[in-house]
């Protein structure tokens, strides 16, 4: 027979998924080319289908081993991610352990406590398995930009040494009808069979389809085959999705995740620890000035007080001893004019005394007159004058 090899490839794929049909055909083709006397291809074929009805009995309990025991098969860097058919584009990104982001996210205490004790259920998933309780696999994380979602997912990945396969949205979503569907559920499949977490970042992107009345029809196929995923998922993976326009998401959808995060912009006490942690290393900053900082960086967001460090950090490394702090914040102020508008930024901004009396005036930084001497660079008797004069006028806001 011509092109045997072809025909023998061909065969072991098709048996990679076995039935009974493909089964039968084959053997068909062992008898007619035992009639043609080609025997050697015969008997290749014949061991082919004998070896395979073995892998078929082996394969289940292998698998339900290897669930029990939260697995899957190892995730090395030589597996491919899987592909969109039509456009070859990735679905996924395969992030590891040791180059996922190394930044520990600060989080106010309570959250940092429920992030714990998620953790702590993934980490003892085969206990509640053998005592037949099921564990929460599924994690759903909202909240503004830039507050440290997708920091708290390669977080929690690093700690439990998992690689992270990070849906890409631009691959998954496609313009041909019925596609969008056969991927998310080829993503699904492909992070169901390793050992891994699911993370669908900026998830809200597949709801998003409901603004395209046209796409209305695909949208719900979209989402059915989402639910359907999550649903078979839901007791076989770690899966993390996050959004920041969560009132977009289907309420079905929504409801699927065992775990909900709000993760707000930061605290005052986390502030201070994000400004701290972002100087280490750089030339350090006095408790005056980094309370300062704190103060004024009310209402921003992890990645906008990470924006404000770098500015610092590169202006200091510039002007060296000429450095001035005050008139770096306000230029930053200025350079960031889309970011938070607040009243301390504006105070900032705007006449010294004033600014004095709302840090001196302040709940939380309550900044003594000899730290605002030290950190407007006057004497004592200066500030002194400046919060008399402003009180008698009823000047100054206490900004928050
Ligand atoms: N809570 C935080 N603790 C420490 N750093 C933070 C925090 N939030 C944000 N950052 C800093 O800001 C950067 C951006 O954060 P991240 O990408 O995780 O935000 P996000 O919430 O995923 O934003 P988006 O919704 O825009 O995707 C981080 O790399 C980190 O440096
Ligand atoms: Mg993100």
């Amino acid at each position: 027979m011509d092109h045997f090899s072809i025909v023998l490839a061909l065969s072991r794929a098709a048996l990679q998924n076995p039935n009974s049909a493909i089964e039968n055909h084959l053997r068909r083709l062992v008898k007619a080319l035992e009639k043609n006397g080609q025997t050697d291809q015969a008997e290749a074929l014949e061991k082919l289908l004998r070896t395979t009805g073995k892998s078929v009995e082996i394969q289940p309990s292998r698998v339900v081993l290897s669930f029990a025991a939260m697995g899957g098969e190892l995730l090395t860097p030589s597996v491919k991610a899987p592909v969109d058919r039509e456009t070859s584009a990735p679905l996924a990104e395969i992030i590891f352990p040791d180059s996922a982001r190394t930044a520990t996210p600060i989080f106010t205490n309570e959250l940092s406590n429920s992030v714990e004790s998620l953790l702590e259920e993934w980490r003892n998933v085969d206990k509640l398995k053998k005592a037949g309780i099921k564990p929460a696999l599924s994690l759903m994380t909202f909240g503004a930009p830039g507050t440290g979602k997708t920091l708290l997912a390669h977080h929690i990945a690093k700690l439990l040494g998992y690689p992270l396969v990070v849906a890409r949205l631009d691959g998954l979503v496609s313009s041909f009808l019925g596609t969008t569907a056969r991927n998310i559920s080829n993503l699904f499949s492909f992070a169901n069979r390793y050992k891994c977490i699911l993370l669908l970042d900026e998830f809200d992107a597949i709801a998003k389809l409901r603004d395209d009345p046209n796409e209305l029809g695909e949208l719900k196929r979209v989402v059915n085959t989402l639910l359907q995923c999550l649903d078979s998922r839901s007791e076989i993976g770690f899966t993390i999705a996050i959004t920041n326009h969560e009132s977009l998401l289907d309420p079905a959808v929504w409801r699927r995740f065992d775990a909900r995060i709000e993760v707000p912009k930061p605290h005052w006490n986390a502030r201070a620890k994000i400004l701290e942690n972002n100087f280490l290393g750089h030339t350090p900053l006095s408790d005056v000035q980094l309370g300062f900082l704190t103060w004024i960086s009310n209402g921003y967001s992890g990645s906008d007080i990470e924006k404000l460090s770098d500015f610092i950090i590169r202006r200091q490394a510039i002007q060296g001893s000429k450095f001035d702090f005050l008139e770096s914040i306000k230029i930053h102020i200025q350079l960031s004019a889309h970011d938070t508008e607040s009243i301390n930024r504006e105070m900032a901004i705007g006449r010294q005394e004033d600014l004095a009396l709302a840090l001196n005036a302040d709940e939380e930084l309550a900044m003594p007159q000899e730290k605002l001497a030290e950190l407007f660079g006057k004497t004592q008797s200066t500030i002194s004058r400046w919060l008399k004069k402003e009180k008698s006028q009823g000047g100054g806001r206490n900004g928050k």
